[in-house]
C-alpha cells in the first residue's frame, strides 16, 4: 500500500475519537488559541486563509470566527465530515476540500496565510509541501505551522509515551496497535516524524521562506483542562510554533 493511503486509512479510523478534542475545548482554551492566532496574522480583515491537514477543523473554525475567508484541506474524508459538522454547530461558513497538502489544487498566490497544526510530522515530502504552500501564498503571505517532536527518543519522553500508550490501549481498544500497524512500516519515510527545530528551519529555508521563527509553545497544549490523561501526557513533548514569510 502507498504511504499516503496508509496515512489516509489511519486518519479515517482515528477521526471517530480525535474529533472530540475540538468539541471538548473549554471557552478559555479556545480563546487562548484564538488570541495567539489573531496576534500572529496581520490586522487586515477578511484574509484568505488555507488550513492544511485541518482534521476536525480547529484552526479553520478559529480563523472563520475571526471573520476571515477560510478554505480547509484534508486527506481523510471522514475527518472532513467531522470538520463540517463542527463548522455547522458554530454556524461557520468554511470551504472544506478533500485534497493533499503536498499537491494543492489552487492557483498561485491565492492566500494570505497557510496554516497547519500537527501535520508536518506525518508528511512523506515536507519539502514538496512547503514549496506548494509557498506557491499558493501571496507575496508577504505567512505560514503558521504548529507541531511537536512527538516521537522524541529521549528516555524521559519515551517513558511518558509508554504510560500514555498503556492507558490508551485500555480506554480505546486497538488504539495503540492501530497506530503502530499503520505508522511503524512508514515512519522512516516521514522526514519530520521526530521533528527538531534546526531541521524544520532547514526545510523552510530551503523552500525560500524568510523571517523564519520557531518557538516552543508547549504551554498552549498543557493548559488544557478537560483533556484526557493520555493526551495530556502526549503534550509533554516539545511543541513548536513556526512562522515564516514569503517575500
Ligand atoms: C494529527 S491530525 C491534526 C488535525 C488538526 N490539524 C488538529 O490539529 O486538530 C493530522 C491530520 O492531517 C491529515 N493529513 C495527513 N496527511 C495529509 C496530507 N498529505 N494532506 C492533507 N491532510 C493530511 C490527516 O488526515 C489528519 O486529519
Amino acid at each position: 500500500m502507498e504511504t499516503k493511503e496508509v496515512i489516509r486509512n489511519y486518519w479515517d479510523y482515528r477521526s471517530e475519537t480525535y474529533s472530540t478534542e475540538i468539541v471538548e475545548q473549554s471557552e478559555e482554551e479556545w480563546a487562548t488559541w484564538k488570541n495567539m492566532l489573531s496576534s500572529t496574522v496581520d490586522r487586515r480583515e477578511h484574509l484568505e486563509i488555507l488550513d492544511v491537514g485541518t482534521g476536525p477543523g480547529q484552526l479553520a473554525l478559529m480563523f472563520a470566527e475571526m471573520d476571515h475567508h477560510v478554505t480547509a484541506v484534508d486527506l481523510s474524508t471522514r475527518m472532513l465530515d467531522k470538520a463540517r459538522k463542527n463548522a455547522l454547530k458554530k454556524s461557520l461558513d468554511i470551504n472544506f476540500i478533500h485534497g493533499d497538502a503536498e499537491d494543492l489544487q489552487f492557483p498561485d498566490m491565492q492566500f494570505d496565510v497557510v496554516s497547519s497544526k500537527f501535520l508536518l510530522w506525518t508528511l512523506p515530502d515536507p519539502q514538496k509541501a512547503l514549496s506548494e504552500w509557498k506557491r499558493v501564498l501571496k507575496k508577504d503571505g505567512m505560514i503558521i505551522a504548529i507541531d511537536g517532536d512527538w516521537f522524541n527518543s529521549g528516555i524521559f519522553l519515551k517513558s511518558i509515551r509508554a504510560i500514555s500508550d498503556g492507558i490508551r490501549s485500555i480506554k480505546e481498544r486497538n488504539f495503540h496497535n492501530l497506530f503502530n500497524q499503520h505508522y511503524n512500516p512508514i515512519k522512516n519515510d516521514l522526514p519530520l516524524y521526530s521533528l527538531k527545530p534546526d531541521q524544520v528551519f532547514r526545510f523552510f529555508n530551503d523552500a525560500g521562506f524568510e523571517n523564519i521563527n520557531i518557538e516552543r509553545t508547549d504551554y498552549l497544549c498543557r493548559s488544557r483542562k478537560k483533556v484526557n490523561l493520555p493526551d495530556k501526557l502526549d503534550y509533554a513533548s516539545p511543541i513548536y510554533f513556526i512562522k515564516a514569510v514569503k517575500k
